[in-house]
């Protein structure tokens, strides 16, 4: 249906890598992991240089992942360090404020190293030291970038917290993994809206204990409570504290960094990434998939609370001694036009976004767009969730006018980055496709018993074998981490995501086949959205599927049953939506309620999720057998009372 982009001809010669450069070097990195990723591990600066470079097993009950594992290098020394001598002068980070009007900041390397290692003074000042937890609640502001190369510096382990969560999903994140130390600012602002980022943290620690410091970093200015004995400004801090900080050496498996994320069970896990696989991953895929040469201007629009937010716009670009841009604001604000006004105002040559925010601006048509220059672009990229080939086709026209590649990349948290995704130089596009695994990565599609599939196929994505970006383990239990990655298929890594593999050997994504939602690009799971709106005290039972929106990807529809007594009502909709805000955070709110007096269940009592995504996605003319239910009849109830009609 749509055209295939085959590779242009000054594509193929200028990238790092073209076509058959690809399958030579693919072929090697699997075949010969060792050899390949040994090599590829030179990239960084190690105080101790590895002899061993991959020690995995997958083994049932026994998985157990090292990369490097005798090598010794430091986070923060190889993006920031490493950097002075070659590219002191050259701009790191470029701040771009939510205000058009705003200041515009430029970082370069020399001046980072001298925040990075004042802000690590500051922590050692605040009592942390290596191996302790720190928990980051932060707006897209260059401090942000500071305190993670902070905490990498003297091997403390982050745990960044998007700012959109509430109290309640901070407090439960920090308990946790024990965290002593929190790291927040005043305030954010996004789109003009101001976010209480202070006074969220304070809401949290009322509900969780063992927090001995609060570094708070002032930003917009507005009035916060500062708790005697617990709360300290940053500058205040800062201005004590002097930026002589040598980089802590770290085994290549300490831990790194811990972020949480959804599952299909439970409440969300705390990923483990270490040390030097991760930052080598991290590292050659910014390189490869976005075909990154010296000197570029490189946009990610993520957030850092998110997992793109530490590959691709912290530590992937910084280790490669790039300029990335933060952007503190959304796509939209004051205009659609702002990102491709930011893209001409500071020459950007690499836009890497999610398929949502696409759809949005295409909604908007293309003069918005038009009405801008675009001509720095080279490269555009997206990631987060599957991206329609009508966005696809638009991003490519439009925004790139036909000349950039358009890079959709599939990748997870649990990744730490790219596993299937084109190469600029070296593969022909499909759009909606995520095309060819990158190095090193060994997918392979299986039916839900576990047989392998061969050609064209469709099944589960699972992969085969480790890669040096792979998480180690869900923070403190790892039983949890086999049970929910190794136990569906015996030795493999199994993704959650259903996928087909075309005749050519491409692979297209089709979405998550486990109870994760997909909310324009960011993961929740129903289980923590159902958890939600049972603590409220009218709810009896609750039960959430996704269902197709055209502009978030997946929409969020909740089956609720109230507690006898309880009358269903608009206000009460309202009332529950807030609820959800309030206790996980604005983009868990579901976008439909529908108020049922009974919940399909099979005689055992478990809920028949099946029919409920079929009645929310208005497709209840095939409902597939019913007889097993304890009550047959409340299908009928649900239908009649469906609230995503066509
Ligand atoms: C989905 C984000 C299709 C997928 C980096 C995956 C995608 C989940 C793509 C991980 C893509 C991510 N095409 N689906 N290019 N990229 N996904 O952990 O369902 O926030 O399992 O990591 O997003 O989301 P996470």
């Amino acid at each position: 249906m749509y055209d295939i982009h085959p590779v242009p001809d000054d594509w193929a010669r200028r990238a790092w890598v073209d076509e058959e450069r690809y399958n030579e070097l693919y072929t090697q990195s699997v075949e010969n992991p060792d050899a390949f990723w040994g090599e590829i591990g030179q990239r960084l600066d190690w105080t101790t240089p590895y002899t061993r470079v991959k020690n995995t097993s997958f083994a049932p009950g026994a998985v157990s992942i090292k990369w490097y594992e005798d090598g010794a290098l430091n986070v923060s020394a190889n993006c920031v360090d490493r950097h002075l001598a070659t590219r002191g002068e050259q701009v790191a980070i470029i701040f771009e404020p939510d205000d058009p009007n705003g200041t515009v900041r430029r970082i370069t390397y020399r001046q980072l190293h001298e925040e990075v290692c004042r802000f690590a003074n500051v922590l050692k000042a605040q009592g942390v030291g290596k191996g302790d937890r720190v928990t980051i609640y932060m707006p897209m502001i260059p401090e942000a970038a500071y305190a993670m190369l902070a905490c990498t510096r003297i091997g403390a382990v982050h745990s960044v917290v998007f700012g959109g969560f509430s109290p309640d999903s901070i407090a439960g994140r920090i308990t946790d993994c024990t965290s002593q130390f929190v790291i927040t600012a005043d305030e954010g602002v996004r789109g003009g809206r101001k976010i209480p980022l202070k006074a969220n943290i304070d809401a949290a620690l009322a509900k969780c204990e063992g927090v001995k410091s609060v570094l708070v970093v002032r930003h917009t200015g507005g009035d916060v409570a500062m708790q005697d004995g617990r709360d300290v400004w940053y500058a205040e801090a800062a201005a004590k504290v002097g930026t002589d900080c040598a980089p802590e050496p770290m085994n290549a498996e300490d831990p790194l960094f811990i972020l949480y994320t959804s599952g299909s069970t439970g409440t969300p896990k705390g990923v483990l990434h270490t040390t030097g696989g991760y930052l080598v991953y991290a590292s050659y895929t910014h390189q490869m998939s976005f075909d990154y040469q010296d000197g570029d201007i490189y946009w990610c629009t993520a957030d850092v609370g998110w997992v793109t937010g530490h590959s691709y716009v912290v530590y992937g670009p910084l280790a490669n001694g790039a300029t990335t841009l933060m952007f503190e604001g959304v796509p939209t604000y004051p205009t659609v036009s702002r990102c491709w006004e930011v893209v001409d105002k500071h020459g950007v040559n690499t836009f890497y976004t999610a398929p949502t925010a696409i759809r949005a601006l295409m909604a908007a048509g293309e003069e918005p767009v038009k009405r801008t220059s675009r001509k720095s672009l080279r490269l555009l990229a997206t990631v987060g969730e599957p991206i329609n080939p009508e966005a696809w086709e638009w991003y490519y026209r439009v925004v790139g006018d036909s000349r950039c590649p358009v890079i959709d990349t599939w990748w997870q948290t649990e990744t730490g980055g790219h596993m299937i995704t084109p190469l600029p130089g070296a593969t022909a596009l499909k759009p909606g496709s995520a095309c060819r695994p990158f190095f090193g990565v060994k997918p392979e599609i299986v039916d839900a018993e576990g047989a392998v599939l061969e050609g064209e196929c469709s099944g589960n994505l699972v992969i085969a074998d480790s890669w040096p970006g792979q998480m180690r383990t869900v923070y403190g239990d790892h039983q949890r981490f086999m049970d929910t990655y190794f136990s569906a298929y015996k030795g493999k890594y199994f993704s959650g995501d259903g996928c087909r593999r075309d005749a050519d050997g491409y692979y297209w994504i089709t979405g998550r086949v486990d109870d994760v939602l997909n909310v324009s690009g960011h993961r929740l799971g129903t289980a923590e959205v159902e958890s939600a709106l049972v603590s409220h005290a009218k709810v009896a039972e609750a039960a959430v599927v996704g269902y197709p929106h055209a502009m978030k990807g997946q929409g969020i529809y909740a089956y609720v049953t109230l507690m006898s007594g309880e009358e269903g009502s608009d206000e009460l909709r309202k009332e529950l939506v807030q609820w959800v805000r309030r206790e996980i955070g604005p983009i868990a709110q579901p976008d439909m309620i529908h108020f049922a007096p009974g919940l399909p269940k099979t005689r055992s009592g478990k809920i028949m999720r099946r029919i409920l995504r079929k009645i929310a996605e208005d497709d209840f003319g095939n409902l597939g057998d019913i007889s097993t239910l304890a009550d047959p009849g409340v299908v009928s109830d649900l239908v009649d009372n469906r609230q995503n009609r066509a």
